[in-house]
């Protein structure tokens, strides 16, 4: 029974995979995709996925490493089990979070079967994605791996790449399954679109014919209906802002944040516009406020200072022990010379005061 097993089902290593992503599609090729495929072969029991897409997910968590990985759409808990025992296999703490809005009452009893180093692996809600990203956007998280499998309707599937797109590390990678749904395949095509940052590592994209738009509409992996798409190696602003939020912080303001630039970031102007919103434990004690400033720079030297001093720091006047604070920092790019993006290495810091 692999259920009561933890076993590592190929016993690879597959150490070439995780810095160079355009070659994900070779993990089929791997020894060890043969034996993931006839272990998972009749496995997990109500999976919605072949066992070829079961065996890529296990060697695709097994080659990616994920430290933190979400899952949109749980079902029976089947991928999330092939997840888990690759994130098991790993060996370095990896952890699941997935929800479904419909799995309250199958997901936990599946989970309680299973052995308890696999179940400490994986966390599960039982929201839809958008209600779930409420919550968990306040802990800002930085993913290394999505997989969206949740309502694939067009405006759902947007929806959950965009988000999941936003707090996706560099490089980090957000994959979605069934592509042969128009709504998947044309949300996909329609963010790449919007984030030219981003790429889709298969060339899914390449032979698409809008005179044959159902049958072009193709994955990244040949049998295996994921497109999966791979974040920057840096954080890109351009024209379109982008917005960077700070929850649960006790202090009173704000003066000013910090930037890292990298080295190929391009010139131009800087637009900030800075939010800070004060919340009251309890409504007795007054209302919401919200303060805002905003910051223009000119940045016309590859060494710009990296730390943005604003010249009248802002402050909340409520107290700030019966009220939570959250700040958002937008930012949108101007570029000067030759269209080049402000790339920066990790998210902006808030530097913040009493
Ligand atoms: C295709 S199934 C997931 C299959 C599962 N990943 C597997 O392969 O075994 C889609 C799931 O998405 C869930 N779902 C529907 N709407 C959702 C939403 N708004 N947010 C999250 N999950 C949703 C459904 O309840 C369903 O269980």
């Amino acid at each position: 029974m692999h259920s009561l097993e933890l076993e590592d089902v190929t016993g690879e290593v597959l150490t070439d995979f995780a810095d160079d992503a355009a070659r994900l599609p070779e993990l089929v090729e791997t020894p060890g995709f043969a034996a993931a495929e006839a272990y998972f072969s009749d496995y997990p029991e109500r999976v919605l996925a072949s066992p070829r897409v079961r065996a890529f997910m296990y060697q695709l968590v097994r080659a990616w490493r994920p430290r933190l990985m979400v899952e949109i759409g749980t079902y029976f808990a089947g991928t999330t089990e092939i997840a888990a025992r690759a994130l098991w296999a790993n060996g370095d703490g990896g952890r699941l979070v997935t929800t479904d809005p419909y799995g309250g009452h199958r997901v936990p009893g599946i989970l309680a079967a299973w052995p308890e180093a696999l179940q400490e692996h994986v966390v599960f809600t039982d929201k839809t994605s958008m209600d779930f990203y409420i919550e968990f956007g306040q802990h800002n998280p930085l993913l290394d791996l999505s997989f969206i499998d949740g309502n694939h309707a067009y405006e759902f599937a947007f929806y959950d790449l965009i988000t999941l797109g936003r707090w996706t590390r560099p490089g980090g990678l957000v994959v979605l399954d069934d592509c042969d749904q128009p709504g998947v395949f044309w949300a996909a095509k329609h963010f790449l679109e919007l984030n030219p940052g981003w790429r889709e590592i298969g060339g899914a994209f390449d032979s698409f014919d809008p005179a044959r738009p159902f049958e072009t509409m193709r994955s990244s992996v040949p049998g295996v209906g994921y497109l999966i798409l791979q974040a920057p190696e840096c954080f890109e602003i351009t024209a379109t802002p982008v917005s960077f939020t700070y929850s649960r912080f006790r202090q009173r303001g704000i003066s000013g944040f910090r930037v890292h630039p990298t080295a190929g970031s391009g010139m131009g102007e800087l637009h900030a516009k800075i939010f800070l919103r004060s919340f009251p434990d309890d409504e007795s004690q007054g209302k919401p406020q919200q303060l805002v400033t905003t910051y223009s720079a000119p940045i016309a030297s590859a060494g710009w200072e990296e730390t943005v001093t604003l010249a009248e720091p802002f402050r909340t006047d409520l107290d700030t022990w019966t009220t939570t604070r959250e700040a958002e920092l937008a930012f949108a790019w101007y570029p000067t010379t030759d269209g080049a993006p402000l790339t920066l290495a990790q998210r902006p810091e808030l530097i913040v005061t009493d």
